[in-house]
Protein backbone atom coordinates (compact mmCIF):
# COMPACT_ATOMS: atom_id res chain seq x y z
CA UNK A 1 0.00 0.00 0.00
CA UNK A 2 0.84 3.77 -0.60
CA UNK A 3 2.15 5.16 2.71
CA UNK A 4 0.54 8.78 3.16
CA UNK A 5 1.69 12.24 3.80
CA UNK A 6 1.71 12.76 7.35
CA UNK A 7 2.27 16.96 8.36
CA UNK A 8 3.04 18.38 11.25
CA UNK A 9 3.02 21.62 12.33
CA UNK A 10 3.18 23.94 14.96
CA UNK A 11 5.90 26.73 16.70
CA UNK A 12 8.87 26.54 17.89
CA UNK A 13 10.36 23.89 20.20
CA UNK A 14 6.87 21.92 20.12
CA UNK A 15 8.32 19.10 19.99
CA UNK A 16 7.72 18.67 16.33
CA UNK A 17 11.11 16.84 15.28
CA UNK A 18 11.38 14.25 17.90
CA UNK A 19 7.87 13.07 17.57
CA UNK A 20 7.73 13.17 13.77
CA UNK A 21 11.05 11.08 13.84
CA UNK A 22 9.59 8.63 15.94
CA UNK A 23 6.09 8.51 14.23
CA UNK A 24 7.90 7.56 10.78
CA UNK A 25 10.51 5.24 12.21
CA UNK A 26 6.86 2.95 13.36
CA UNK A 27 5.40 3.04 9.84
CA UNK A 28 8.62 2.81 7.76
CA UNK A 29 7.98 6.26 6.50
CA UNK A 30 10.80 9.03 5.55
CA UNK A 31 11.17 11.89 7.65
CA UNK A 32 11.79 15.34 6.30
CA UNK A 33 12.51 18.23 8.69
CA UNK A 34 11.88 21.42 6.71
CA UNK A 35 13.66 23.89 9.75
CA UNK A 36 16.38 22.32 9.01
CA UNK A 37 16.03 23.28 5.73
CA UNK A 38 15.55 26.74 6.40
CA UNK A 39 18.48 26.58 9.03
CA UNK A 40 20.71 25.05 6.54
CA UNK A 41 20.34 27.91 3.69
CA UNK A 42 20.84 30.84 6.84
CA UNK A 43 24.07 28.87 8.05
CA UNK A 44 25.02 28.89 4.78
CA UNK A 45 24.06 32.88 4.05
CA UNK A 46 25.65 33.31 7.43
CA UNK A 47 29.19 31.68 6.62
CA UNK A 48 29.53 33.73 3.25
CA UNK A 49 29.42 36.81 5.27
CA UNK A 50 25.77 37.86 3.50
CA UNK A 51 23.63 39.86 5.65
CA UNK A 52 20.16 37.76 6.17
CA UNK A 53 18.03 41.08 5.19
CA UNK A 54 19.86 41.01 1.67
CA UNK A 55 16.46 39.21 0.28
CA UNK A 56 18.62 39.30 -3.83
CA UNK A 57 21.64 37.19 -1.91
CA UNK A 58 20.14 34.91 0.48
CA UNK A 59 17.84 33.68 -2.16
CA UNK A 60 20.67 33.06 -4.48
CA UNK A 61 22.40 30.70 -1.48
CA UNK A 62 19.29 29.20 -1.20
CA UNK A 63 18.92 28.35 -5.04
CA UNK A 64 22.95 27.40 -5.27
CA UNK A 65 23.50 24.96 -2.00
CA UNK A 66 22.28 21.27 -2.05
CA UNK A 67 20.64 20.23 1.09
CA UNK A 68 20.84 16.72 1.80
CA UNK A 69 20.02 14.08 4.41
CA UNK A 70 21.09 11.20 6.48
CA UNK A 71 19.79 8.78 9.24
CA UNK A 72 20.95 9.62 12.46
CA UNK A 73 20.95 9.24 16.21
CA UNK A 74 19.93 10.76 17.97
CA UNK A 75 19.10 13.46 14.88
CA UNK A 76 18.84 13.60 11.80
CA UNK A 77 22.11 14.19 9.67
CA UNK A 78 22.14 17.37 7.93
CA UNK A 79 24.54 17.96 4.69
CA UNK A 80 25.30 21.13 2.76
CA UNK A 81 27.04 20.45 -0.82
CA UNK A 82 28.38 17.41 1.10
CA UNK A 83 29.49 19.18 4.51
CA UNK A 84 27.95 17.83 7.68
CA UNK A 85 25.99 20.64 9.45
CA UNK A 86 23.55 18.92 11.68
CA UNK A 87 25.24 20.85 14.87
CA UNK A 88 25.94 23.60 12.92
CA UNK A 89 22.30 25.25 12.26
CA UNK A 90 21.42 24.24 16.18
CA UNK A 91 23.83 27.76 16.82
CA UNK A 92 21.97 30.32 18.70
CA UNK A 93 23.45 32.33 15.80
CA UNK A 94 21.66 30.50 13.34
CA UNK A 95 18.82 30.67 15.74
CA UNK A 96 18.68 34.37 15.97
CA UNK A 97 18.78 34.72 12.04
CA UNK A 98 16.35 31.44 10.77
CA UNK A 99 13.10 33.78 10.62
CA UNK A 100 14.46 36.37 8.58
CA UNK A 101 15.15 34.12 5.98
CA UNK A 102 12.09 31.98 6.18
CA UNK A 103 10.13 35.60 5.53
CA UNK A 104 11.81 35.42 1.73
CA UNK A 105 9.35 34.72 -0.43
CA UNK A 106 12.06 33.06 -3.33
CA UNK A 107 13.63 31.53 -0.77
CA UNK A 108 10.34 29.76 0.39
CA UNK A 109 9.60 29.13 -2.99
CA UNK A 110 12.71 26.92 -3.36
CA UNK A 111 12.40 25.53 -0.45
CA UNK A 112 8.52 24.23 -0.92
CA UNK A 113 9.82 22.99 -4.53
CA UNK A 114 12.26 20.45 -2.71
CA UNK A 115 9.95 19.63 -0.33
CA UNK A 116 7.06 18.66 -2.71
CA UNK A 117 9.43 16.50 -4.69
CA UNK A 118 10.64 14.34 -1.47
CA UNK A 119 7.26 14.03 -0.32
CA UNK A 120 5.83 13.00 -3.68
CA UNK A 121 5.91 9.13 -3.86
CA UNK A 122 4.41 9.51 -0.25
CA UNK A 123 5.35 7.50 3.14
CA UNK A 124 6.58 10.69 4.65
CA UNK A 125 6.32 12.67 7.90
CA UNK A 126 7.32 16.16 7.16
CA UNK A 127 7.60 18.86 10.08
CA UNK A 128 8.18 22.70 10.09
CA UNK A 129 5.23 25.92 9.96
CA UNK A 130 3.60 25.24 6.13
CA UNK A 131 3.39 21.86 5.89
CA UNK A 132 -0.40 21.78 6.02
CA UNK A 133 -1.61 24.63 4.97
CA UNK A 134 1.47 25.85 1.63
CA UNK A 135 3.48 22.67 0.92
CA UNK A 136 1.21 19.65 1.42
CA UNK A 137 -2.36 20.86 1.28
CA UNK A 138 -3.72 17.23 0.36
CA UNK A 139 -1.48 15.55 3.39
CA UNK A 140 -3.92 12.48 4.55
CA UNK A 141 -2.92 13.63 7.88
CA UNK A 142 -2.71 17.18 9.45
CA UNK A 143 -1.01 17.84 13.00
CA UNK A 144 -0.91 20.93 14.69
CA UNK A 145 1.22 20.61 17.50
CA UNK A 146 1.29 23.12 20.11
CA UNK A 147 2.39 23.86 23.93
CA UNK A 148 3.06 26.54 26.45
CA UNK A 149 5.98 28.59 25.73
CA UNK A 150 7.26 28.05 28.95
CA UNK A 151 6.95 24.26 28.83
CA UNK A 152 8.80 24.30 25.30
CA UNK A 153 11.67 26.65 26.99
CA UNK A 154 11.80 24.45 29.55
CA UNK A 155 12.35 21.12 27.48
CA UNK A 156 14.37 23.13 25.71
CA UNK A 157 16.94 23.79 28.48
CA UNK A 158 16.99 20.36 29.72
CA UNK A 159 17.80 19.15 26.24
CA UNK A 160 21.30 21.90 26.27
CA UNK A 161 21.88 20.63 29.40
CA UNK A 162 22.24 17.18 28.88
CA UNK A 163 23.97 18.05 25.75
CA UNK A 164 26.17 20.49 27.16
CA UNK A 165 25.21 23.08 25.34
CA UNK A 166 26.34 26.40 26.68
CA UNK A 167 23.02 27.90 27.44
CA UNK A 168 21.30 31.13 28.23
CA UNK A 169 19.24 31.64 31.18
CA UNK A 170 15.13 29.69 31.09
CA UNK A 171 13.36 33.42 30.62
CA UNK A 172 16.22 34.08 27.85
CA UNK A 173 15.51 31.27 26.10
CA UNK A 174 11.55 31.38 26.54
CA UNK A 175 12.07 34.88 24.75
CA UNK A 176 13.70 33.47 22.31
CA UNK A 177 11.46 30.90 21.36
CA UNK A 178 8.33 33.43 21.57
CA UNK A 179 10.25 36.10 19.58
CA UNK A 180 10.73 33.31 16.16
CA UNK A 181 6.79 32.38 17.19
CA UNK A 182 6.17 36.07 16.49
CA UNK A 183 7.89 36.24 13.33
CA UNK A 184 6.91 32.99 11.79
CA UNK A 185 3.01 33.89 12.55
CA UNK A 186 3.62 37.36 11.30
CA UNK A 187 4.76 36.97 8.18
CA UNK A 188 2.98 37.47 4.52
CA UNK A 189 3.97 34.41 2.85
CA UNK A 190 2.96 31.06 4.29
CA UNK A 191 2.50 32.08 8.18
CA UNK A 192 2.74 29.51 10.92
CA UNK A 193 -1.38 29.15 11.17
CA UNK A 194 -3.02 25.96 11.86
CA UNK A 195 -4.69 24.07 8.31
CA UNK A 196 -8.54 24.14 9.00
CA UNK A 197 -8.57 19.85 8.45
CA UNK A 198 -5.49 19.92 11.09
CA UNK A 199 -6.11 18.36 14.26
CA UNK A 200 -4.52 20.33 16.92
CA UNK A 201 -2.75 18.41 19.75
CA UNK A 202 -1.81 20.09 22.89
CA UNK A 203 1.28 18.25 24.49
CA UNK A 204 2.07 20.41 27.19
CA UNK A 205 1.26 17.21 29.75
CA UNK A 206 2.01 14.96 27.54
CA UNK A 207 4.88 12.68 27.24
CA UNK A 208 6.60 12.30 23.57
CA UNK A 209 5.48 8.50 24.06
CA UNK A 210 1.80 9.93 24.46
CA UNK A 211 1.70 12.43 21.50
CA UNK A 212 3.61 9.90 19.24
CA UNK A 213 0.79 7.34 20.06
CA UNK A 214 -2.12 9.64 19.22
CA UNK A 215 -0.72 10.98 15.90
CA UNK A 216 -0.40 7.25 15.42
CA UNK A 217 -3.57 6.10 16.27
CA UNK A 218 -4.68 9.12 13.52
CA UNK A 219 -2.78 7.80 10.92
CA UNK A 220 -3.72 4.20 11.48
CA UNK A 221 -7.85 5.18 11.36
CA UNK A 222 -6.76 7.20 7.72
CA UNK A 223 -4.19 4.38 6.24
O1 LIG B 1 11.50 23.81 13.12
P1 LIG B 1 12.68 24.72 13.39
O2 LIG B 1 12.58 25.43 14.69
O3 LIG B 1 13.99 24.03 13.21
O4 LIG B 1 12.57 25.82 12.24
C1 LIG B 1 13.46 26.90 12.20
C2 LIG B 1 12.80 28.09 11.54
O5 LIG B 1 12.60 27.83 10.15
C3 LIG B 1 11.42 28.50 12.05
O6 LIG B 1 11.49 29.36 13.17
C4 LIG B 1 10.82 29.19 10.84
O7 LIG B 1 11.26 30.53 10.77
C5 LIG B 1 11.43 28.45 9.69
N1 LIG B 1 10.54 27.45 9.10
C6 LIG B 1 9.59 27.85 8.22
N2 LIG B 1 8.81 26.95 7.57
C7 LIG B 1 8.94 25.65 7.81
C8 LIG B 1 9.90 25.19 8.75
C9 LIG B 1 10.67 26.12 9.40
O8 LIG B 1 9.44 29.05 7.99
N3 LIG B 1 8.19 24.77 7.13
Amino acid sequence: MKGLQVAIDGPASAGKSTVAKLVAKRFGYVYCDTGAMYRSVTLAALQKGINVEDQAAVTKVAQAIQITFKPGEPEQRVFIDGQEVTEAIRSNEVNANVSVVAAVPAVRKEMVAQQRKIAEAGGIVMDGRDVGTTVLPDAEVKIFLVASAYERARRRFEENKQKGIATTTLAELQAAIERRDKLDSEREVSPLTQAEDAIRLDSTHLSIEEVVDEISAIIKKVE
